[in-house]
């Protein structure tokens, strides 16, 4: 660790990183979330920091600590991320959406706490933006790009697909299916894929992980300015 600290050689970039889960309300009292807790976003926001970098961090509602030299934006919804990711994304030189965004929203919010009724309750959803296909297709020359994946089946194809679509530089591939990976936990087993190729990472913590794939970014980077 302490050669890490030594090696400020994100130095002069400025990285936006996205963490934790979305809130689509349904009424004052209720929402509609997922089981990101957000650790893999704190571990990059952090490795990046201790690098150098000038980190801000866009970041849904969880339960872990501040991180210090790290401006964090507190969000809820997935619209707020929206919001809060594409009015600093063009000073940003790279930008990593570890989030889990809500796909779908409550169409309608009720303004009033839902009563309950006789019989079944239906909630019509309607889709939210997606911000990193908006962030690929409005990408300022020289920012580099990083999604996530979260999947339960075929994992390498499903992100891959997503890398090409969304136009990126890099996704991480996360399997739910893996021991050691996937949400909560302070370990992770990802793949990071580029348009070049694979690297697979053995189970490692998700501050090790963190530092895996800014060395990747760093390293693509780098290549880039030759
Ligand atoms: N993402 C986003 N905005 C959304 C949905 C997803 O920016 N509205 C980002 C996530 O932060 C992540 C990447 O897109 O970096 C992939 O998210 P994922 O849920 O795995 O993929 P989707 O494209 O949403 O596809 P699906 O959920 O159907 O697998
Ligand atoms: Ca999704």
């Amino acid at each position: 660790l302490q050669e890490i600290e030594c090696r400020k050689d994100m130095r002069d970039i400025r990285i936006l990183v996205t963490a934790g889960p979305t809130q689509e309300a349904i009424d004052p009292v209720r929402y509609i979330t997922n089981h990101s807790t957000g650790k893999m976003g704190y571990a990059l926001a952090k490795m990046a920091a201790r690098r150098g970098a000038e980190v801000t961090l866009v970041s849904g509602q969880t339960a872990l600590e501040q991180l210090q030299f790290v401006e964090t934006v507190p969000v809820r919804s997935a619209a707020d991320m929206y919001e809060a990711v594409t009015s600093r994304a063009a000073e940003q030189d790279i930008i990593i959406k570890a989030a889990a965004v809500a796909d779908y929203r409550p169409k309608y919010v009720s303004g009033q706490k839902m009563k309950k009724q006789d019989g079944e309750l239906v909630i019509e959803l309607e889709r939210t933006d997606d911000i990193l296909a908006h962030l690929g297709e409005n990408r300022r020359e020289g920012q580099f790009l990083c999604g996530f994946a979260m999947e339960t089946e075929k994992l390498l194809e499903n992100s891959r697909k997503k890398l090409e679509k969304k136009h990126l530089d890099m996704i991480v591939a996360n399997s739910l299916r893996v021991e050691g990976a996937g949400f909560g936990g302070d370990t992770n087993v990802v793949t990071i894929i580029t348009k070049d190729g694979e690297i697979s990472l053995g189970k490692m913590s998700k501050e090790e992980t963190a530092m895996q794939i800014l060395d990747r970014i760093v390293k693509i980077r780098a290549a880039g300015e030759d």
